[in-house]
C-alpha cells in the first residue's frame, strides 16, 4: 500500500518510508501487520552528525521481545520496590496503569491513522505485540504482584541502550547512599549542593569550579552541614576532567553557564556517570544530538535537571490529563516570563541588579547570560515552560515534536534598562541586542496538538509561566488558577482551580511534601534532585532523559533559524529515531520518585 503524507509530512524529505497493513481500534491486528524500514539510518533531523552506529542500533529496535540483562535487572530492582500505594491519586493503581498502557497505545497508533504514515517498527513483531495483549490481560486480572513496577520496568525496556553502563552503581541496590560531584558550584550548583548535604543518602564527594569564591562558599556550607570537606577541582576551565577521574562518582551534577552543558554531560556519560545537567541542556542541534548519541553509546543516563515539571500545580494538572479530565489534548501554552532585567545586569558584587554591568564586570548570570542576549534572537530559555507540556503531550513516548515557527517583537526593553538606570552616557547604552524582548513559537505536534512558547524577559511584567492546557473536555490556565471543565463546571463560567488541584495532588507530593518544604522554588528543587539521586539508587534510567533533553533545548537553536528566516516553518529532528512510537511515559508514574 503506498504511503500517503499529509501536506506537512511532504516537507521533510528524508522521511522513512513506512507502510503498514491493517490498524484496528484497539492498536494492531498484529497477524496482519506488516512494517518495513525502508531507509533505516535517514530521518529528517537538519545538522546531524554522522553516526557510525545507526546500523548498529536496528537490532537492538527489531529485537525487543528479548530482554537484556540490564532491562531484567531494572525490572527486578523496579519490582522489588513495587509495594506502593495508589499511583495515581484516587484511582486503583492496577486499573489507573492498565488506562495509561491503553491509552497511550491507541493514541500512538491512532496518530498512524490520522496522518496516514504509519510506522510500525519490527520492534511490534505480531511476537512483541501478543506478549504485550497478555501481559496487558495478566495485569487486568490482578495476577502479577506489584503489577505497577512491572509497567514500569517494561515502560523502559523501549529506551535505546541495552545497557546502563556506569562501573560504580550497583544495580539494584537502593540502601546505599551515592556520591555525587558537582561541576559549577554558583548560585543554582550551590542550592543543589544544600538540598543534597540535606538527604542521609548522598555524599557530596567532589566539587568543581572556576571561582575560587563559589568553592569557598559551598565549603562553607558543607561544613555546616557537618558533612566532611569534598575534594576541589579548580584552577581552569577543564578542570572537571579530573573530577571525572574519580572512580567513587555515581553521579554530576552540573550547573555551570550554558554553553558548557552539553559538553559536560557528555564528557560525564563517558566517564560512566550518571550525568544531571541544569537548564537547558544544549545550544545547538548538534549539541542536542552529541547528548542522545553519547547516551546511546555509553548508555549513562542523563538527566535534564527540569524542576518545573515537579512544581505542585503542573504535577496535579499531569494527574488531570493522565485521567483525561480534559479529554483528549487539543493545545497548550507555557513560556519563561519573567522579567530578568535585574538578573541580566548588576553591579558586579550582587546578582540582582544594583548596576548595569554584565559580562566581566557582573556577577554570577549576568557574567554570562546576558551576552546570549547581545548575540542572540530566538528562545533561550525554553525548557521551564515545554518540560511539563512535554510531559502532558506525552512528547518522545507516543508523540513528538514536527515542526516550529517563531517570531520575535522588537528588542527595546534591555537598552531602554541601561538608559533608565545609568544614563545615555553609559558604555553598555551603545550595545545593540539582538534578543527580541517577546518571542512567541508555535509548535505542532505528532498527535495534531499546537503548543504556543513566549520567552518575555526583558520588560517589566510579573513572573508566569502561562500554563495553559486545554483538551476536548476543557481547560485549565495557570494564571489567576482558572478551570473549566464541561459538565462540571457552571456553564461558560470559570472556576477556581485550588479545589481540583488540592483532589488530585499527585502521590508524590503527597508522600514528599512535607520534605520538600523549605527546598527552593516552591519546593520543586526537592523533587528534581531526588528523581536524580532514586535513579541512581536503583540504577535505572532517569524520568527525564537525554531525549528530553535535546527535544526541549532544540527549540532554542530552532527558533533563532526561524525567526532569521522571516518565522519559516523548521522541522524538529526525531532524536529518539522512530522510538517515539514504542517508548512509553515514565514520569512520576507513582509515589516514589
Ligand atoms: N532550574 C532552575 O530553576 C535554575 C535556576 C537558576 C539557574 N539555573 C541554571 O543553572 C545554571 C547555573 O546558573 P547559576 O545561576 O548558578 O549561574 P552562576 O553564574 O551563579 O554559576 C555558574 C558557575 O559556573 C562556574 N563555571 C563557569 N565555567 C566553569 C567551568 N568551565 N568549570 C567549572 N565551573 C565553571 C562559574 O564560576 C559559576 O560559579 C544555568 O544553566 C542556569 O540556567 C536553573
Amino acid at each position: 500500500m503506498p504511503v500517503r503524507r499529509n501536506d506537512h509530512q511532504i516537507q521533510f524529505p528524508d522521511t522513512p518510508l513506512l507502510r503498514t497493513m491493517s490498524v484496528t481500534r484497539f492498536g494492531v491486528s498484529v497477524e496482519k501487520v506488516v512494517a518495513t524500514i525502508e531507509m533505516p539510518s535517514i530521518h529528517h533531523g537538519i545538522d546531524r552528525p554522522l553516526r557510525k552506529n545507526d546500523l548498529k542500533l536496528l537490532p537492538a529496535l527489531r529485537d525487543t521481545t528479548i530482554p537484556t540483562v540490564s532491562e531484567k535487572r531494572k525490572k527486578a530492582a523496579i519490582m522489588a520496590q513495587s509495594n506502593v500505594d495508589s499511583c495515581i491519586a484516587g484511582g486503583s493503581r492496577e486499573d489507573e496503569q492498565w488506562k495509561v498502557i491503553n491509552s497511550f497505545e491507541l493514541r500512538t497508533f491512532e496518530v498512524c491513522i490520522r496522518h496516514s504514515f504509519c510506522l510500525i517498527m519490527e520492534s511490534s513483531s505480531p511476537n512483541k505485540t501478543r506478549r504485550n495483549m497478555d501481559r496487558r490481560l495478566f495485569i487486568k486480572t490482578g495476577a502479577l504482584a506489584g503489577v505497577g513496577a512491572s509497567v514500569a520496568g517494561n515502560m523502559e525496556s523501549s529506551a535505546a541502550p541495552n545497557t546502563t553502563k556506569a562501573p560504580f552503581i550497583r544495580r539494584g541496590v537502593d540502601d546505599r547512599s551515592v556520591n555525587l560531584g558537582f561541576i559549577g558550584v554558583g548560585l543554582r550548583g550551590r542550592s543543589h549542593v544544600g538540598r543534597i548535604l540535606k538527604r542521609n543518602d548522598c555524599n557530596v564527594v567532589a566539587i568543581c569550579d572556576i571561582d575560587a569564591d563559589a568553592i569557598a562558599a559551598t565549603q562553607k556550607t558543607i561544613q555546616k552541614a557537618g558533612a566532611s570537606d569534598a575534594a576541589v577541582y579548580t584552577g581552569d576551565e577543564f578542570a572537571f576532567e579530573k573530577l571525572l577521574e574519580r572512580d567513587d562518582i555515581d553521579g554530576v551534577i552540573i550547573a555551570t553557564p550554558w554553553l558548557w552543558h552539553t559538553r559536560m554531560s557528555v564528557a560525564t556519560m563517558k566517564a560512566g556517570k550518571y550525568a544531571g545537567v541544569e537548564v537547558s541542556a544544549s545550544n545547538t542541534i548538534e549539541e542536542c544530538w552529541d547528548l542522545v548519541n553519547t547516551y546511546e553509546e555509553t548508555g549513562s543516563p542523563c538527566m535534564i535537571l527540569e524542576n518545573v515539571c515537579y512544581r505542585r500545580d503542573v504535577m496535579a494538572i499531569l494527574n488531570m490529563v493522565r485521567r483525561e479530565m480534559f479529554g483528549e489534548l487539543l493545545h497548550m501554552e507555557c513560556g519563561y516570563q519573567h522579567d530578568l532585567r535585574a538578573v541580566k545586569f548588576n553591579n558586579g558584587s550582587q546578582p540582582y541588579g544594583g548596576g548595569v554591568e554584565f559580562g566581566e564586570n557582573a556577577y554570577s548570570e549576568a557574567k554570562w547570560r546576558t551576552d546570549h542576549s547581545v548575540y542572540r534572537n530566538g528562545d533561550l530559555y525554553p525548557t521551564h515552560g515545554i518540560g511539563p507540556i512535554g510531559v502532558y503531550a506525552n512528547i518522545n513516548r507516543g508523540n513528538r515534536f514536527l515542526s516550529l515557527t517563531s517570531t520575535a517583537s522588537k528588542a527595546r526593553g534591555l537598552h531602554k534598562y541601561i538608559v533608565d538606570q545609568a544614563g545615555e552616557d553609559h558604555p553598555n547604552a551603545s550595545v545593540r541586542f539582538k534578543l527580541g524582548d517577546v518571542i512567541t513559537t508555535v509548535i505542532e505536534t505528532q498527535m495534531g496538538e499546537s503548543i504556543i512558547v513566549s520567552h518575555d524577559t526583558n520588560s517589566p511584567r510579573p513572573y508566569s509561566l502561562g500554563f495553559r492546557v486545554q483538551g476536548t473536555e476543557g481547560l485549565w490556565m495557570d494564571l489567576n488558577k482558572s478551570i473549566y471543565l464541561q459538565g462540571k463546571s457552571p456553564e461558560h463560567q470559570w472556576e477556581d482551580a485550588e479545589e481540583y488541584l488540592k483532589q488530585y495532588d499527585h502521590p508524590l507530593w503527597k508522600k514528599y511534601g512535607e520534605t520538600a518544604q523549605g527546598a527552593g522554588h516552591g519546593g520543586m528543587d526537592f523533587f528534581v534532585d531526588h528523581a536524580f539521586v532514586e535513579s541512581i539508587k536503583r540504577g535505572v534510567d532517569t524520568p527525564l532523559d537525554a531525549y528530553d533533553a535535546a527535544a526541549w533545548s532544540a527549540i532554542t537553536p530552532l527558533s533563532e533559524r526561524s525567526i532569521s528566516e522571516g518565522s519559516a516553518p523548521q522541522p524538529f529532528p526525531d532524536f529518539t529515531r522512530g522510538r517515539w512510537m514504542t517508548r512509553k511515559p515514565v514520569f512520576a508514574l507513582d509515589d516514589e520518585f
